[in-house]
């Protein structure tokens, strides 16, 4: 049995690109592995956020973990703030970490450039994310395509401080999946996907309804061609919309290649939204349930006592072995 830890920031509406890149593929894992769920609220502090804003996002987020299939019995669904050694061990592998390798994530270049007012904590983000890793002995992290240089910082960082200080940390591997790992804009697809874009059709949000999923697909950029094939560099439009919808149902890019030979775009892109629509009507209507459910509350409840019982434990051998605080006197 090994264990996997991943987790999402709550820093607004889930796409599609968060479940087919991530979250589905959680759901397939509890049955054989010990898995850990997070909802990581102290990172998505790290930009801008609307205090009443963030607590409806948490909230969401954690009853769309639950409505995608996160079983409470089988995995730990927790929020990062309710467990304070995520920040502590985060604060302890910053001190091993350097300004230069932080500077280089592109994440941060990314949220960064042009800015005037740039948090610190949007540089030292990656040592936090080593921590909610590296306090459960992580075997696995499941992610999608854009988190690979966090992972291999990650790794740098378990290995750098059981090489100076005392061999603790399991070193992760990171898990991608083969199709829908990065699922880009369907306003320019040569973009990811992503939660913050501001252009509304780029992103098809888990909770958008039928009607929208509908105009926002038959509104995605594609090219004249007319022809149904996966080209990533010449179609990244089509390709894009054959790795949705193959994620979404259960044939393969090649089978909707030749399903949709002498087919016009019209009809494939109804039967994208189609296969959407049937993966998010189900989520939606447990999400519903759930959203104002004391079960909620409860399951959050049990997973932080949990979470918190393991992560204690790292972390005391963290501070063990890094000298910190004392060795108490019996007499
Ligand atoms: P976040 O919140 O940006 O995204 C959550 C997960 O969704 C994946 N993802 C995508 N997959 C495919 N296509 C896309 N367009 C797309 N957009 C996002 C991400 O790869 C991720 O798996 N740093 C992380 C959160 C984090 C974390 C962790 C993850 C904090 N601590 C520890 C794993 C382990 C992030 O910002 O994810």
């Amino acid at each position: 049995m090994k264990t996997i830890f991943s987790g999402i920031q709550p820093s607004g509406t889930l796409t599609v690109g968060n479940y087919l890149g991530a979250m589905k593929h959680f759901v397939d894992l509890q049955d054989e592995n010990h898995c850990y769920f997070c909802i990581v609220d102290e990172h998505a502090i790290t930009v801008p956020q609307e205090r009443l804003k963030l607590r409806e996002n948490i909230r969401s987020l954690a009853a769309l973990y639950l409505a995608s299939g996160i079983d409470p019995t089988k995995s730990t669904l927790f929020i990062q703030s309710e467990v304070s050694a995520h920040t502590q061990l985060g604060w302890m592998l910053q001190s091993i970490s350097y300004i230069g390798e932080l500077e280089r994530m592109t994440q941060f270049k990314d949220k960064s450039t042009g800015k005037e007012a740039v948090s610190s904590s949007l540089l030292t983000y990656p040592p936090l994310m080593a921590a909610d890793i590296l306090l459960y002995n992580t075997d696995i992290v499941p992610v999608g395509d854009d988190q690979k240089q966090h992972l291999e910082l990650t790794r740098n960082l378990a290995q750098r401080f059981n090489n100076k200080y005392n061999d603790i940390f399991t070193i992760p591997e990171i898990s991608i999946p083969k199709v829908g790992a990065r699922i880009m804009s369907l306003q320019e697809p040569t973009k990811k996907m992503s939660k913050s874009d501001e252009n509304q059709k780029a992103s098809i949000l888990m909770l958008d309804d039928e009607k929208k999923i509908e105009k926002k697909i038959k509104s995605a950029v594609t090219d004249s061609e007319g022809i149904v094939t996966f080209d990533k560099v010449n179609k990244p439009g089509i390709s894009n919309l054959l790795t949705i919808h193959a994620s979404c149902t259960s044939e393969t890019i090649s089978e909707l290649e030749s399903k949709y030979k002498g087919k016009g775009y019209g009809e494939f892109k109804q039967d994208t939204a189609n296969a959407v629509i049937n993966t998010l009507r189900p989520i939606q209507q447990r999400y519903y349930e759930l959203i104002d459910s004391k079960e909620l509350d409860d399951i959050l409840d049990a997973g932080a006592d949990k979470a918190e019982f393991a992560a204690n434990k790292m972390l005391a051998k963290a501070k063990k072995a890094m000298g910190l605080g004392r060795v108490k006197k019996k007499k």
